[in-house]
């Protein structure tokens, strides 16, 4: 039995959609099991970057890699890997991915993630994946938590599946995701608060003053701490999501990186009415200059993601 319904991804792309929903599959009974699955969440490197590296963040990245040989994808880059990999010298595709995104939740069974971002494969490596987000065919998150869920766009709208766990298969559950245009939630790691900018600050201050502030409504505030969680409640239900840069040292740039985190979220934010931006410029009209860099990424409902832009003017 396939790993999704083929009937919903384009043609050209199955063998990597499938690719990507089994090994998503299979990683989900690995957490699932947690503890009785070996020690997941212990640290076992550093990555290119600096971050630490946890057992499943390896685990995962080196069950992509081997699932997508021989699907058709030419470049494989992963926020594990220093340098693009070449799977197959004819493939057609260029897929970049954190394989396990938010790693500090892993051992409080809090819900993690795998993002992925397809370009068409270009002459290089760097001309692949180093060009404008708006360049992506396809982009996806797999959420592990209650339910293992993919949000994927091909550019045509934002469809959800949901993990049957009884089949191993990703079901369709909404073929158009709506991101609602008002917001009631914001999210930001406030701990970071004497390093923000004033523009953020402002913002962050007229959600707290609710009714008594500009904006005549209250807003309510969560942060998970795993980018893939905090997208699919806001694709679900709104709100406002910003990891800025900041006056710390290495943050002049935010902490997202832009590759493999923020522009895919951000097509798949934009598919389902919501906007994307680095406070100011629209996520997909920006190109990286490097696989590992990081941007500023504000993103939600369309009112608030415009009044941050504003703020900042
Ligand atoms: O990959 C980076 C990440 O773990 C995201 O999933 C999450 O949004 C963010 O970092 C959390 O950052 P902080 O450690 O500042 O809470």
């Amino acid at each position: 039995m396939p790993a999704i319904d083929p009937a919903h991804i384009p043609a050209n792309l199955r063998p990597v959609i499938e690719a990507m929903c089994a090994t998503g599959a299979q990683l989900s009974r690995v957490i699932a099991r947690g503890p009785l699955a070996g020690a997941l969440g212990a640290g076992v490197g550093e990555n290119s970057d600096g971050d630490q590296q946890k057992a499943l963040d390896v685990m995962a990245d080196e069950m992509f890699e081997a699932a997508l040989e021989g699907t058709g994808v030419k470049y494989y880059a992963s926020e594990e890997q220093e340098t693009v990999l070449t799977l197959d010298e004819g493939g057609r595709f260029a897929l970049a991915t954190d394989p396990l995104d938010g790693s500090s939740n892993i051992d409080v069974n809090v819900t993690i993630g795998t993002i992925f971002s397809i370009f068409e494969a270009a002459e290089s490596a760097e001309a692949s994946f180093l060009r404008p987000a708006s360049d992506q065919i396809a982009a996806g998150y797999i959420a592990y938590g209650p339910q293992t869920l993919l949000a994927v766009t091909f550019g045509a709208g934002t469809m959800l599946f949901v993990l049957d766990p009884d089949t191993g298969a990703f079901v369709l559950a909404e073929e158009k995701m709506d991101l609602p245009v008002a917001a009631k939630e914001f999210s930001i790691n406030a701990s970071n608060r004497r390093h923000w900018f004033p523009p953020v600050l402002a913002y962050v201050e007229e959600c707290e003053q609710g009714v008594d502030g500009a904006k005549g409504k209250n807003m309510n505030f969560r942060w998970v701490g795993s980018l893939v969680a905090e997208t699919h409640r806001i694709l679900t239900r709104g709100g406002t999501f910003l990891y800025p840069s900041d006056a710390r040292k290495g943050y002049e740039a935010g902490r997202l990186r832009m590759v493999y985190e923020v522009a895919p979220m951000a097509f798949l934010v934009e598919q389902a009415g919501g906007k994307a931006t680095d406070g100011v410029a629209p996520i997909l009209s920006l190109t990286a200059e490097a696989l590992h860099e990081r941007r500023p990424f504000v993103f939600g409902s369309a009112e608030e993601v415009d009044r941050i832009a504003e703020l900042h003017g």
